[in-house]
């Protein structure tokens, strides 16, 4: 490489705009109807951001409140739980039990000095990839006003 090369090189680094800053989801889909739903939104290209980073798990009910503080515990700025709208549970009630931690969760959160405001549990079938993309989307805006996780208070 010639030393012009090079200073040329040298001042497009500099010139590089800083990276913005955007929050990392932890995103927990039940098998069934919301991992479907995210694949609908993947394969019919909706935008929403690439910083989720998506766990599958059968049932929205095997989500365990250590789930989501694992979640924060990796750095994730944000963790969101997505299971099948009411009565369609492959399991029948695993979305209804899921529905119930989520006040335990949300303690467990405040009592570690975690917003609550960094979880969100939500439902999404299969069919709803355009609600998966559009709750991403809300979820990603809360979390950059909330600002970077910085870990427990
Ligand atoms: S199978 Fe989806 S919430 Fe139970």
């Amino acid at each position: 490489m010639s030393e012009e090369t090079t200073v040329l090189a040298e001042e497009k680094d500099q010139s590089a705009e800083p990276q913005k800053w955007q929050p990392s989801i932890l995103a927990i889909l039940c098998n069934w109807c919301s991992y479907a739903g995210a694949d609908l939104a993947g394969s019919a290209r909706m935008q929403y951001p690439e910083t989720v980073r998506i766990v599958r798990v059968p049932c929205s009910g095997r989500t365990d409140p250590m789930f989501v503080l694992k979640g924060f515990q990796r750095g994730f700025d944000g963790v969101m739980v997505l299971g099948c709208h009411p009565g369609d549970c492959h399991y029948a009630k695993g979305n209804y039990y899921a529905r119930r931690r989520i006040a335990l969760t949300q303690d467990l959160l405040k009592s570690l000095g975690i917003a609550p405001e960094r979880f969100h549990f939500e439902w999404v079938s299969a069919s709803e990839g355009n609600r998966f993309a559009a709750l991403i989307n809300e979820f990603t805006h809360k979390l950059e006003e909330l600002g970077p996780f910085d870990g427990v208070a």
